[in-house]
């Protein structure tokens, strides 16, 4: 009863326990700085639930499977998504940052246009995509250039979202939107300091305010074009602007529509380049793996281009995929909002008290996961996921919020992964750089400096069954 009348910035006498703050603003500093270790480090020392002091409002940090189904499935009513996904201006009121009845009615509109008939319709573009990015690399692959993996991927999955979604590929036909992107991206991703919280603007504002602004342009020129003629097009755009509310019968406005756009597009393909760098480093670092992907991508395709029937058949490299976003899940950290007072592992959750679920974490639990630093694709075949807890590994989320593209991504990787391996090797340059960034995404803070070699063609063409 007590307790209930506190104001909200005192802490609850039995909240989870955590480091005592030694100054007023230390936990946001220690965040800021470097929220993965800091985090690492304090589940190290408290365990599965741990609190810090992040202002107003404590925020809890949880790394065990039922906590996060406790959350994100059983008692998700009471959550809300954070307040950073929904200041970030790039989101809007699009899919991420929504809540409540508008959440569930923009994503009653969006789903179709990821059915599994739309998607299987994508594979040829994916692939095409991915042919010119294999072009292009096959003169790197000859100068000798290094390229880097994040950039490169970005670029590919660029590619394949802005050619499914607006039936462009901005790489080639809008080099500026490109650029803006690529700075959106940056800026998101950038290291905080105690200048953002005190929110003083500065040059980089100004210059992620314009490339937001090239990107609407781009964005409102496709609707208006979609509008005049719409019985021309055949992308997500187009099925976003068909689809109608089942209740009210209205269809989005240009804002929303707006907004859904930068959520698929620039959304979609940043996470995915992210996981697809990352899966080309682990390769990379094992060999034995990579040999029992080539033999499986040439038991499948051989030569072949794939094709949406292939794709389930590549199903070790589906799975060093999946276990690749075990060990560095692109979106490490999954943020709610308290509605109400809750109760989590025996412990008091106030209402307002932020809570983060660190999928970085609960992929290491070692009461789910043997060998944790392991890496192991075998961890994924069906009969050891079968008996695994399911929210033991959630790199697309859980529960109603599950990431809408999660099929998609896993197109776009097993297609990117499969016609790359085939034709060329990979030599990571200077491996002990490597340093995790958690930002918005988890990312190598210096990037992955990557030679390609171009290999010979397949004499296993000769043994290959025509598909
Ligand atoms: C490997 C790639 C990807 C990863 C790791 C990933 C991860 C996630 C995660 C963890 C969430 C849930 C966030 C939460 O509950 O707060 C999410 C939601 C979402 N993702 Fe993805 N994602 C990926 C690819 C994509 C793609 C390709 C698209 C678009 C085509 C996409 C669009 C979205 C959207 C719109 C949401 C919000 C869904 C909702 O709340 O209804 N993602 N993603």
């Amino acid at each position: 009863m007590k307790r209930a009348a506190m104001p909200p910035s005192t802490p609850s006498p039995s909240l989870p326990p955590g480091p005592k703050s030694r100054w007023v603003l230390d936990h946001v500093y220690q965040h800021m700085k470097d929220p993965l270790s800091f985090f690492v480090r304090e589940r190290e020392r408290y365990g599965d639930v741990v609190t810090f002091t992040m202002g107003k409002h404590p925020m809890v940090l949880l790394s065990h499977p039922d906590h996060a189904r406790h959350v994100l499935v059983d008692n998700a009513a009471n959550y809300a998504k954070s307040p950073e996904a929904r200041r970030n201006r790039r989101f809007g009121r699009g899919l991420f940052p929504a809540d409540g009845e508008h959440w569930r009615r923009q994503r009653r509109m969006a789903q179709p246009a990821f059915s599994r008939e739309r998607l299987a319709g994508l594979v040829d573009t994916l692939v095409d995509s991915t042919r010119s990015m294999l072009a292009r690399w096959e003169e790197h692959a000859r100068g000798g250039e290094p390229l880097e993996l994040l950039r490169e991927m970005s670029r590919i999955t660029l590619s394949q979202m802005g050619r499914a979604v607006l039936t462009e590929d901005m790489n080639e036909t809008r080099p500026r939107v490109r650029d803006s992107i690529r700075f959106i991206m940056t800026h998101d991703n950038r290291d905080r300091s105690l200048w953002d919280l005190i929110r003083i603007p500065r040059p980089s504002w100004r210059r992620y305010t314009n490339a937001l602004a090239a990107l609407d342009e781009m964005i409102y020129e496709q609707i208006a074009r979609r509008r005049q003629s719409p019985g021309e097009w055949d992308d997500m755009l187009s099925l976003l602007m068909a689809a109608r509310d089942v209740e009210t019968g209205e269809g989005m406005s240009d804002e929303l529509l707006r907004d859904e756009v930068m959520n698929l597009f620039v959304g979609g393909h940043e996470s995915t380049a992210t996981a697809l760098a990352w899966t080309w480093y682990q390769i990379h670092r094992h060999p034995q793996v990579e040999q029992r992907m080539r033999q499986e991508i040439a038991e499948v395709l051989g030569e072949r281009e794939p094709g949406a029937q292939d794709l389930p058949n590549l199903r070790y490299t589906t799975q060093v995929f999946q276990e690749s976003m075990r060990l560095l899940p692109p979106a490490w950290l999954v943020g709610r909002v308290a509605m109400g007072a809750d109760r989590i592992g025996g412990w008091d959750i106030p209402p307002g008290t932020m809570v983060g679920i660190c999928t970085y974490l609960l992929h290491r639990h070692p009461d789910f996961w043997e060998d944790v630093e392991t890496f192991d694709p075998e961890r994924f075949d069906p009969e050891r996921v079968a008996k695994r807890h399911r929210q033991a590994y959630m790199p697309f989320g859980a529960g109603q919020r599950l990431c809408i593209g999660n099929h998609l991504a896993q197109m776009q990787a097993t297609v990117v992964l499969a016609m790359g391996l085939r034709r060329f090797r990979m030599e990571v340059r200077d491996k002990s750089a490597l340093v995790l960034k958690a930002g918005l995404t988890l990312r190598a803070r210096h990037g992955i400096q990557v030679r390609l070699e171009s290999l010979p063609a397949r004499e296993s063409t000769a043994r290959q069954s025509v598909g």
